[in-house]
């Protein structure tokens, strides 16, 4: 199942030109002058220790946070200039977000935490009906659509909140540390299901210390020291 249609013309889903975050004046940036363009269809994988400045990228690209200085686009939106208002239709139209600790709301069922973003974007019911039916299907889900998160294991929960981050489509899927809180089997599991959305055409950022899940689903690499990028995979192919 493809998450978006084919690459646009100039292909890049993410630029950041010259991106600077300095939170405190006198305190080293957080991010320092990154530069860094990602094309649709790309796996990134951010790693780096912490304080490196990983959370503060994603920040950026889900226009949570303005950069102090450089320009930040997705998907072909002037991320760092939105106004608040601007900045959350954004997210919510073109940035899913997966999170260490699921972050689903327990009173809701799954379809029902599933259907919320398609809700708050006024998609009609019976089309945010058959995309949730499709997406838990896909994700192998489908068997816990009247439950409640609370009764799924880790891995179950990571794959509603994919399911969640998914159901308006994004260009962009973020996530942070998506295994950071698994055992091993469910991380296994979670690696897997990226691998696999990334490979049916999603483009993904991914935050992580966890270098196996790097390895299983990033097609390209890099690596923040200080607020900067140290290594890049794709410095030589590109
Ligand atoms: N809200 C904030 N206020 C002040 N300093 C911050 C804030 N958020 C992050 N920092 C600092 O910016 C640097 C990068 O942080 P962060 O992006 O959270 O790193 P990582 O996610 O790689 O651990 C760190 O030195 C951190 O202390
Ligand atoms: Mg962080």
């Amino acid at each position: 199942m493809r998450q978006h249609g084919v690459p646009t013309a100039a292909g890049d889903v993410i630029r950041l030109d010259g991106v600077t975050r300095t939170y405190q004046t006198g305190a080293p940036p957080a991010l320092a002058n990154v530069s860094l363009a990602v094309a649709a269809g790309e796996a990134l994988a951010v790693l780096g220790p912490s304080g490196s400045g990983k959370s503060t990228l994603l920040n950026l690209l889900a226009g949570l946070d303005k950069p102090t200085s450089g320009q930040v686009t997705v998907d072909g939106v002037r991320v760092d200039t939105l106004s608040e208002a601007a900045s959350a239709r954004y997210r919510r139209e073109r940035i899913g977000m997966v999170f260490q600790f699921f972050n689903l709301l327990d009173d809701l069922t799954v379809l029902d935490n599933v259907l919320l973003p398609a809700q708050l974007a006024g998609m009609p019911s019976k089309r945010a009906q058959a995309r949730a039916t499709e997406l838990l299907s896909y994700l192998r889900i489908d068997r816990h659509t009247r439950a409640y998160p609370g009764r799924l294991s880790g891995g179950e929960r990571q794959r509603v909140a994919v399911a969640r981050a998914l159901m308006n489509r994004p260009p962009l899927l973020l996530a942070d540390e998506p295994t950071g809180a698994l055992d091993t089997a469910s991380g296994h599991e979670v690696r897997n299901l990226l691998a696999q959305l990334n490979q049916d055409g999603q483009t993904i950022v991914l935050v992580t210390h966890d270098t196996t899940l790097a390895e299983a689903c990033a097609t390209r690499t890099i690596e923040l020291t200080d607020g900067r990028i140290r290594r890049d995979t794709a410095a030589v192919a590109r």
